[in-house]
């Protein structure tokens, strides 16, 4: 037994392969980008402007974030407030990406995912999960695929919901935000070294999880 670590890029898949690869498994599927879009929300309720760091590091001392799991689902509470139904928009994803660089936010969402991986095995993902959060995990998967493909996976998530747009637009927005993630000073996204790459790029979901499940049991 051991936890899985599974970073990547956005728009890769990470957070539904790893869904699939904790039920096969028997293990928790634990998504900390859903905590950092929690902090996220309590800045933009509490007034907090994106760009000021340190009024950013003072207000995450009053966020308190507790993970829950119903029905097998991931809830995630702030300040005793069942916030998964107000964490999944664009607003809250652009303050997230913009919160999460910040020293003091990280350091406070690490130790509770590091909390949460010692009572119980898990499959974590995000983009320190094999750097940071847990160096010792048994099987550590550095998830990507072409930013073509993302865009392309992206465009049609988004026209099957009815919303118009322009897939060279999507290709550039994923484009500038890995390279905020891989640039950022605190935990850029980077494929830990002991990691194995699995590039998504022509394979299906499930090709992806039985990879990644053959992957540990090959461990
Ligand atoms: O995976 P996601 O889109 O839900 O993540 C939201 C934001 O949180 C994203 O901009 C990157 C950041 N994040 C992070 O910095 N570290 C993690 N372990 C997970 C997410």
């Amino acid at each position: 037994m051991g936890n899985i670590a599974i970073d990547g890029p956005a728009g890769a898949g990470k957070s539904t392969i790893a869904k699939m690869v904790a039920k096969e498994l028997g293990f928790v599927y634990v998504d900390t980008g859903a905590m950092y879009r929690a902090m996220a929300l309590f800045m933009i309720n509490s007034g907090v402007s994106a760009d000021d760091s340190a009024k950013i590091s003072e207000t995450c001392k009053d966020a308190d974030i507790t993970i829950k799991y119903e029905n097998n689902e991931q809830v995630v509470y702030l300040n005793g407030e069942n916030v998964n139904g107000k964490i999944r928009t664009e607003e809250v994803g652009n303050m997230a990406s913009a919160s999460s660089v910040n020293g003091d936010v990280r350091k406070k969402l690490v130790e509770l995912q590091q909390k949460l991986a010692k009572t119980t095995d898990v499959v974590m993902d995000g983009r320190d999960i094999g750097t940071v959060v847990l160096p010792d995990a048994k099987l550590k998967v550095y998830l990507t695929a072409s930013s073509k493909v993302r865009a392309e996976r992206r465009y049609k998530e988004l026209t099957a919901k009815g919303v118009e747009c322009d897939i060279n637009v999507i290709e550039q927005d994923i484009i500038d935000r890995d390279y905020r993630d891989m640039h950022r000073e605190n935990s850029p996204l980077m494929q830990a070294q002991d990691a194995i790459l699995v590039d998504s790029s022509d394979m299906t979901i499930q090709e992806v999880a039985e990879k990644i499940i053959e992957l540990y049991r090959n461990k």
